[in-house]
């Protein structure tokens, strides 16, 4: 996150200029599409942690999206809210990020541990940098620190996900780092800090077994305007000698913002000074995009470029996706560079921030900083992205969504007793099959679409997926991003055969379509029978859908 023009968070006006009246007419296109899948050629093992998640003190992500205390009305877990626990359960939630985020170099973990009431009020990072915009009752303005390293650890237990801790690289010495390891994983009994561990409330006597370490968050930026040499240096001192106790360390670096190759040149470079060797260090880079940009090519300013969350036009519709699939061409560049240095390619990739980012205005109340809704754009935006991870599952070892409830690209809208899951849930629960099977290529010989973009028409792909493999079990997901126009394709798997198959469609008449606590079921995904003849499928993917196929091979 750029920190300077950042006082259009609490901006409430909409954008005037959205075009949602305009309906394409309805059509199919004829089977002049297809998809190949090729079983037995294999990419690698899709990890779970790509299907991850990312939880900081901002807005009304932590109070009241998860923590609602032990003596609220709403139905709690130990304080942490229990519709989702149960909600994140059912998609098999693997990983949470947390405390940041931009917050995660502000924090001081020993302000969130001990008794609660005795913890200190602090001021919030974005307190500090959207100021008189923050309304007073919010946390993101003074923070209570209510929730802190055992609640988050208590809620990661909840649903089964394993925790990846930021470690604040700005503000803090590297020794304070070093006492946050030894509170999480040091053996029972054996330091003061394992006392105080299993002291504090929701304590525990055994540890807690935290394996993913953040060195930092954007060290670019708000993680402390560094250059990559810079970070390099910083990053081989935080992780030169931190005790492992007996669990596996992984480091993930403060890496890029979308296309900023200097920054990824800039410390494999450095970090190459001390020898290959030193990479066994980086389990993860870190890369963050945002899709944010719907202007057409018209502006990159950063308030500008950026359009409402609910009322687009069919240009700022198909801008976004868009945007979401340039990543695709941002990882392989990342990675190219990270090889020159790297040459083994021990260093994998995170993309430990992705997600849509609207401008102001539809977030449930003011104290939602970066709060929006979420519709089935979105949707279509989560699912081309969790394709494009999939396919370069070699590459990338986890991905979070920023931000898991009431922030940008949120699963969860939650307020007081009111909660629903927003079309982004639903891709991820449609999308559990491919955690931990076997990416295989599959090839889409699909027409390109056009739409207009700032006057001139342009292309984008007719359709984009990704397969895997678990047993006999093969799954593809779809994506259809055109507005009007289902798509009808031939399905055709190479090295097995079929024996039948079934599928989930996640699509609505409308883009704009969402869930509100009135209507909490306005998008989810439905049914349909599919049939398979001589061992060839063809299916109809509707207008602006995300589609899961589950074929049982013989
Ligand atoms: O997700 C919101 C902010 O976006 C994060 O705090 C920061 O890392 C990024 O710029």
């Amino acid at each position: 996150m750029k920190l300077l023009g950042r006082r259009e968070f609490l901006e409430s006006s909409l954008l005037a200029t959205s075009g949602l009246a305009l309906i394409y007419p309805r059509s199919t296109r004829a089977a002049d599409s297809r998809v190949e899948i090729l079983v037995n050629e294999p990419v690698a093992e899709i990890s779970p942690n790509i299907y991850g998640h990312f939880v900081e003190h901002l807005g009304a992500v932590v109070y009241d999206g998860i923590w609602v205390g032990e003596n609220s009305r709403i139905a709690n877990i130990n304080g942490i809210r229990q519709s989702l626990v149960e909600a994140l359960k059912r998609i098999k939630a693997p990983l949470f990020r947390y405390p940041g985020g931009c917050f995660a170099d502000s924090y001081n973990w020993r302000d969130g541990i001990g008794e609660r009431t005795k913890r200190p009020r602090r001021t919030n990072f974005w307190y500090g940098v959207a100021g008189k915009d923050v309304p007073e009752n919010s946390t993101s303005r003074v923070e209570p620190n209510e929730f802190g390293t055992n609640e988050f650890l208590r809620f990661c237990q909840l649903v089964g996900g394993k925790p990846y801790l930021a470690a604040n690289l700005r503000s803090l010495p590297a020794q304070d780092f070093l006492e946050w390891v030894e509170y999480c994983n040091s053996p029972a009994g054996s330091t003061t800090l394992a006392d105080q561990r299993e002291r504090g409330p929701l304590g525990s006597r055994e540890p807690f077994g935290v394996e993913f370490w953040g060195i930092g968050n954007e060290s670019w930026g708000c993680g402390g305007n560094l250059l990559p040499d810079e970070y390099a240096q910083e990053f081989r001192r935080y992780t030169a000698a931190v005790p492992g106790y007996k669990f596996p360390q992984k480091f993930i670096g403060a890496g890029a913002s979308s296309d900023d190759l200097n920054w990824t040149r800039g410390f494999f470079e450095r970090m190459r000074e001390k020898g290959e060797d030193i990479f066994r260090k980086v389990y993860g880079w870190g890369i963050h995009h945002y899709s944010w940009n719907v202007a057409g090519g018209r502006t990159n300013d950063w308030n500008d470029a950026k359009g409402d969350a609910v009322k687009f036009n069919p240009e700022q519709y198909y801008e976004l996706l868009r945007e979401a699939d340039k990543i695709e061409r941002f990882l392989l560049e990342h990675w190219t560079i990270m090889g020159e240095y790297d040459r083994q390619h021990r260093v994998k990739i995170a993309v430990d921030e992705w997600g849509s980012w609207h401008r102001p205005g539809s977030e449930l109340k003011p104290a939602h900083l970066l709060g929006q809704q979420n519709t089935m754009r979105d949707a279509l935006v989560a699912a081309l992205s969790l394709d494009i991870f999939n396919r370069h599952a070699d590459k990338i070892v986890m991905a979070n969504i920023a931000q898991l409830v009431n922030c940008l690209h949120s699963l969860f809208l939650a307020d007081g007793d009111k909660f629903l899951l927003t079309p982004t849930y639903h891709v991820f629960e449609m999308y559990t099959p491919h955690m931990g099977a076997k990416n295989v290529r599959a090839v889409f010989s699909v027409p390109q679409i056009k739409y207009d973009r700032n006057g001139k028409s342009t292309d984008f792909w007719g359709l984009s997926g990704s397969a895997s493999v678990k047993g006999k079990q093969l799954a593809l997901t779809v994506t259809n991003p055109h507005m009007g126009e289902k798509r009808e394709t031939e399905i055709v798997v190479r090295g097995a055969r079929i024996a039948s198959a079934a599928a989930r469609v996640l699509s609505t008449g409308d883009v704009h379509a969402h869930n509100t606590f009135e209507n909490p079921r306005a998008v989810e995904p439905r049914s349909e029978t599919v049939t398979v003849k001589n061992d060839t499928l063809v299916f109809n993917f509707a207008p602006a859908s995300v589609t899961l196929l589950q074929l049982n091979l013989l």
